[in-house]
């Protein structure tokens, strides 16, 4: 599939709302974990506010033209994004400057022959899981959940049955039950479920996604450290 029509309909457009609901999510849980700190440490709730979510490591799966990869950047994350097209990393690396572009690796590759990533606080994978081979997702899924620290958050989109694209060969579609059984031992803060006629980069369709929010569980509170 080539994918430079759509990158072109992508560029100059904002973040993915799912990537920075999370990112809300993240550093209002990061606060309240911040003061739950500093409470067991010095035994009384903490006058000022606890410190922001410090970015971190974050993996961009199928970046494309690499709104969501610039975006993590540009708020001081170190970003692995991956993508298999060949036009994507020029698209990602446009703009930069040498002290983002030092925080970024690409990865020309595809899902089915993942590279080693590293330990991840964040995995975003915005509307691209679905075009891994279905025979591979389930590993790619396993490598998803085995990057994810503790503590770390994933956001992203499955496809439902009722898709458009259902049924074919080189996608994988995931109906509401399945989406829970991948999302289990994780905490689930969004998950909403889109099943209705749309417009996509290129006409009408039908849609039927899943958007979900989710991380793994925090670190106990007596083995943190303390911020500060
Ligand atoms: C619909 S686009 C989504 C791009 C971007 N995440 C966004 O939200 O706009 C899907 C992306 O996944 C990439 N992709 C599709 N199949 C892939 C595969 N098997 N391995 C790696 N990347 C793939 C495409 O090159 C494309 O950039």
């Amino acid at each position: 599939m080539d994918w430079t029509e759509f990158f072109d309909t992508q560029t100059g457009r904002p973040p993915r709302s799912v990537l920075t609901r999370a990112l809300e999510h993240r550093a209002l849980e990061h606060r309240a974990l911040e003061h739950r700190a500093l409470e067991i440490a010095t035994g009384a709730p903490p006058a000022p506010p606890a410190p922001p979510a410090p970015p971190a490591m974050a993996i961009d799966l199928g970046c494309g033209e690499g709104a969501e990869t610039r975006h993590l950047l540009t708020a001081g994350w170190t970003v692995h994004a991956v993508d298999a097209d060949p036009g994507s990393e020029a698209r990602v690396r446009e703009g930069l400057g040498p002290e983002e572009q030092a925080r970024l690796t690409f990865h020309r590759a595809r899902f089915e022959e993942l590279p080693e990533l590293p330990p991840a606080d964040l995995v975003y994978a915005g509307f691209s899981l679905p075009f891994c081979d279905p025979a591979a997702f389930p590993d790619l899924w396993a490598r998803i959940r085995g990057t994810l620290q503790p503590g770390a958050w994933f956001a992203g989109e499955f496809f439902g049955p009722h898709d458009d694209w259902a049924g074919r060969a080189d996608m994988n579609f995931h109906d509401r039950g399945q989406v829970d059984a991948l999302l289990a031992g994780l905490h689930v803060v969004g998950l909403v479920e889109d099943d209705r006629p749309g417009r996509s980069a290129f006409g009408p369709r039908h849609w039927h996604l899943f958007h979900v929010i989710a991380h793994t569980p925090a670190p106990r509170q007596d083995e943190r450290p303390v911020c500060g």
